[in-house]
């Protein structure tokens, strides 16, 4: 299989933790959609289920195949998450927000008793960092916010080009949250624990993409399968 079919099976398989009656959040990117998709067919058939989604592209995509939503206001607390994620490492510690939603994608995760990671085998690490870590940053003094990331990122091991995310017209990128997205290249990350929470204590910062301690169980597509990978 190749890339996106892996992509497809881990989705398709992450329906078995699916159960009615469940509150679900749904994930973002284009693995997430695989999942969204295969969700949208099961309620066709008669699966009741809610669905909280973690961006408005999410959103548009599960309204348009029927699955019921509703929100964090009105449903705080979610059975399981499945998303994507652009790294994971052997403990399930994850890099996510290459498609710009990791603050809606921690507070929902972290609402829901499970989060379940779908991802194709390219996405395993053995140490995180060589995709860029998004860090999510309010416009007000951005650059001054950066200059204290690539301060306390080199305290903790991490030097790298960093760069404000930009659209297809060359634009600065907003979140669904109005804010600007650091990408920090750093290559490796030798102490995702240590740094996650250290970012976040920047004024300035939202959150980062380290997703450390959160997820319990991936679902990783192969070339012929799919594998578990599970935190105990
Ligand atoms: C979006 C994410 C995605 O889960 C991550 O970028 C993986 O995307 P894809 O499934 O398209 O490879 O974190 O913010």
């Amino acid at each position: 299989m190749n890339a996106d079919e892996q992509k497809k099976a881990a989705a398709i398989r992450a329906l078995d933790f699916v159960k009615p009656g469940m509150k679900l959040g749904l994930g973002t990117g284009s693995t997430a959609e695989h999942f969204v998709r295969a969700l949208g067919e099961k309620v066709k058939q008669g699966l009741d289920i809610v669905g909280v989604p973690t961006s408005e592209r999410t959103a548009k995509l599960a309204e348009s195949l029927g699955i019921p939503l509703s929100n964090l206001d009105d449903t705080p607390h979610l059975d399981v998450t499945v998303d994507g994620a652009d790294e994971l490492d052997g403990d399930l510690r994850l890099i996510k927000g290459g498609g710009g939603a990791l603050l809606r994608e921690k507070i929902v995760a972290t609402a829901s008793d499970r989060m379940i990671v779908i991802a194709d085998a390219s996405k395993v690490v053995n140490t995180l960092g060589a995709f860029p870590l998004p860090v999510e940053v309010v416009p007000f003094g951005a650059a001054v916010t950066a200059r204290k990331i690539a301060e306390v990122a080199g305290a903790l091991g991490c030097t790298g080009k960093m760069s404000r995310r930009a659209d297809e017209y060359g634009e600065p990128f907003f979140t669904d949250n109005g804010n600007f997205i650091y990408d920090c290249d750093f290559g490796t990350i030798p102490d995702a624990d240590a740094l996650a929470p250290a970012l976040n204590r920047i004024p300035g910062v939202v959150d980062n993409g380290l997703f450390t301690g959160i997820a319990t169980l991936a679902i990783v597509g192969t070339p012929s399968g799919t594998d578990i990978i599970e935190k105990h």
